[in-house]
């Protein structure tokens, strides 16, 4: 018999499916997974039902011009860079297999979104992570210094997430300015994970783009903006075709086209004809900014809760994710006795996670955090 690669034999369930899974076995509250428990915007759901049996063929694999445009229009870049892709991981997978290979080192922070460390092994990369640190009373901080040292002669790439799932943390724009004083020291590429860019509850985010734009690729999510995880939309706005980085005067996005190319080959036309309509009127009818003020009442209710019930809370300025840490409280445990979140160590990698680490969605209705934090409650009678 012919024998899979350990590459594949490695690969494990992830933990947010497992979590999923076993909420459903055990008719746990899903307080997970990151999708959210409302439905997408009507004028999203409208247009989509309108492209339905009208653009149902292939598109180009750099996406919908239409939509290339849109999204340039949102993020104040020119289309002609931006790169359509299914969801903000094949953006993130595209760019591993573009910018980096064997020998190479990419550095990112840890706790760290799950697919970065296996999308970075399977360039044949070496993922160097650096830790975060956690206080009690500061929340979460970035170490510069860690970072800094951490760069070695091999490092190629730099890869970021602000807001920054699962901290919640926004990274200011003095740290960015001493992240772009690395990135051009040492010529790294800076991948910016911005799928959480509208989902901010104090001031409105920096891109780090706008400071280094000769060098940085944002990704960015429709499923995220939009509600619509399950759409499969994404994007890569990469540097300017002016930088002169991309082969045969054809600008950087084109040569990154080549290689998506090579995998999905298109996102789905219909639904990229229909985020293309989306995205301005999502703008226009204030879309985001009521999903900030649902989500900051969810956020509240849900940190309220918890600290009455013991945990300590680190208030996250972005996403819709919450980290907490209580005495008593594993994931494992909490799923079978009625609620499901992930544990912190699923984010981490080379060191320790911290002790109790919990990461709490709040995406999910009023209702179910109500029913939630009930269930915790007698989770705490019982340990009594
Ligand atoms: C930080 C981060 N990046 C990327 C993704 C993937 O986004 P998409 O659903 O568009 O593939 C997620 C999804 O949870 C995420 O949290």
């Amino acid at each position: 018999m012919p024998e899979l690669l350990p590459r594949a034999r490695a690969s494990q369930e992830s933990v947010f499916a497992r979590m999923s899974r076993l909420a459903a076995q055990y008719g746990a509250v899903n307080l997970g997974q990151g999708f959210p428990a409302d439905s997408p915007p009507a004028f999203l759901l409208d247009a989509a039902r309108r492209a339905v049996g009208t653009l149902d063929q292939y598109s180009p694999p750099s996406g919908l011009p239409a939509l290339r445009d849109a999204i340039g229009t949102d993020l104040g870049v020119d289309g002609a860079d931006v790169i359509v892709t299914c969801g903000a991981t094949e953006a993130l997978n595209v760019l591993a297999l573009s910018l980096y290979g064997p020998g190479d080192e990419v550095l990112m922070l840890e706790p760290v979104f799950d697919v970065y460390i296996p999308q970075t092994l399977l360039a044949g990369a070496i993922p160097v992570t650096v830790p975060m640190q956690l206080s009690g009373a500061g929340g979460w901080s970035l170490n510069l210094e860690a970072l800094k040292a951490a760069v070695t002669p091999c490092t190629r790439a730099l890869l970021l997430n602000s807001p920054y799932n699962p901290t919640g943390t926004v990274f200011s724009r003095e740290e960015l300015t001493e992240i772009v004083a690395l990135a051009r020291a040492h010529d790294l590429w800076i991948i910016s994970d911005e799928v959480y860019d509208e989902l901010y509850f104090g001031e409105k985010p920096v891109s780090i783009r706008d400071m280094a734009p000769e060098r940085t690729f944002t990704v960015g999510s429709a499923g995220k903006r939009l509600e619509a995880t399950g759409w499969r939309v994404g994007w890569i706005a990469c540097p300017p075709a002016s930088t002169g980085n991309g082969e045969a005067g054809r600008g950087v996005a084109a040569n990154i086209a080549g290689v998506r190319q090579q995998g999905s080959f298109c996102s789905p036309t219909p639904l990229q004809a229909a985020v293309a309509l989306a995205l301005p009127l999502a703008r226009a009818e204030g879309f985001y900014q009521d999903l900030r003020a649902e989500y900051s009442a969810r956020r509240g209710l849900l940190a309220g809760g918890l600290r009455d019930l013991g945990a300590a809370v680190f208030m996250p300025q972005g996403t819709y994710f919450l980290t907490a840490i209580h005495p008593e409280w594993r994931a494992e445990s909490l799923v079978e006795r009625g609620v499901a979140v992930i544990p912190g160590e699923a984010f981490y990698w080379q060191h320790p996670a911290p002790e109790g680490l919990l990461r709490v969605a709040f995406c999910k209705s009023r209702d179910e955090i109500a029913r939630a934090l009930q269930r915790l409650s007698a989770v705490n009678q019982v340990a009594l």
